[in-house]
């Protein structure tokens, strides 16, 4: 990435999650230029108009504006927010044919307007369609990063700290694997104000170990349960590509659960899957492998093979 310029982000799609990235980038003075392109030039339109009339409450001024792909050439990150979401009771991965298609469409556009950052993925399936873009573009793979199990993470980070009335940020557990129906928590790690959480749950009256444990099913069911509510899932994912943003365009190395290439790690090759990664302003520095009990290790395992059957049907 360029060095002592203007940050520019273009966000592609303006539906519930690219509204709610643009909104949260604004909110928190992250870029100097933000670019929205969608379809939708009216809805775009709209958008730019109503995040513009919020400028004078904003920490720091974001030009912002309805854009092209031309406007891809000089951005540090293109977004992509686009694409089909699930109807109630649809699975992330029923999504894959339409969307990969809708990627290969736009990915071609960004490349095709000399494109030379990072990408950042938030559409479902997201860690397919991370891998799509990446082969897609042709760019390098620490470049091409998913939103992956950065939600899921926060997700259950907000759980913990409910059930020990601890505050979120001191709630440190990662959720890996697919972001979907397959993620796991990796419990053997996770910990509440530098106390591991398992024996914290069992010191708790009752011996809550296995209702803590639970949790997993909860952060599998949140967005089903959401999109029954109101149709779509957006602050949250939202907040968490802002989060990731300001990872890269601060070269913070901070690690995030993120969408990343494996080449070996946890025994895995050719996958973008959900696993804690390092990201600063070159992408991916590095993935960082977790020691795994035997539990985790299986299901991280079932996870992976059941992105790569998809990605083999998505990708042959
Ligand atoms: C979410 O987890 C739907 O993937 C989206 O909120």
């Amino acid at each position: 990435m360029k060095r002592n310029h203007v940050h520019r982000v273009v966000v592609v799609g303006a539906g519930a999650v690219g509204s709610g990235y643009a909104f949260s980038l604004i909110n928190q003075g992250v870029v100097e230029e933000l670019v929205i392109i969608d379809l939708d030039e009216r809805k775009a339109e709209g958008d730019v108009m109503d995040l513009n009339h919020g400028k004078a409450f904003a920490p720091h001024p974001t030009k912002t504006w309805f854009g092209t792909y031309e406007d891809c050439r000089e951005a540090d990150i293109v977004c992509i927010t686009a694409g089909a979401n699930q109807k109630p009771g649809e699975s992330r991965l029923d999504l894959v044919g339409k969307n990969t298609a809708i990627f290969k469409n736009i990915v071609g556009q960004v490349m095709d307007n000399g494109f030379d950052g990072i990408f950042l993925i938030a559409t479902n399936p997201v860690d397919i369609l991370t891998y799509a873009t990446q082969q897609f573009s042709g760019l390098p793979r620490e470049r091409v990063i998913g939103s992956g199990t950065i939600l899921d993470t926060s997700r259950l980070r907000f759980m913990l700290s409910d059930y020990f009335d601890t505050a979120a940020q001191n709630a440190h557990a990662y959720i890996i694997g697919e972001h979907g129906d397959t993620s796991l928590a990796v419990w053997s790690q996770a910990n509440v104000g530098g106390r591991n959480a398992v024996e914290l749950a069992e010191e708790k009256e009752g011996k809550h170990v296995e209702e803590m444990k639970g949790m997993i099913k909860d952060v599998r069911g949140a967005a089903y349960e959401i999109i029954e509510r109101k149709g779509a899932t957006s602050y949250g994912i939202a907040m968490g590509l802002t989060r990731i943003t300001n990872a890269i365009l601060k070269n913070e190395n901070s690690v995030l659960t993120v969408s990343a290439h494996l080449d070996g790690q946890y025994g895995e090759n050719n996958l973008y899957i959900g696993v804690p990664a390092v990201i600063n302003r070159e992408g991916i520095r590095e993935v960082i492998e977790l020691p795994l009990d035997e539990e985790e290790t299986r299901n991280f395992r079932h996870s992976a093979e059941t992105l790569r059957n998809v990605w083999e049907k998505a990708s042959g």
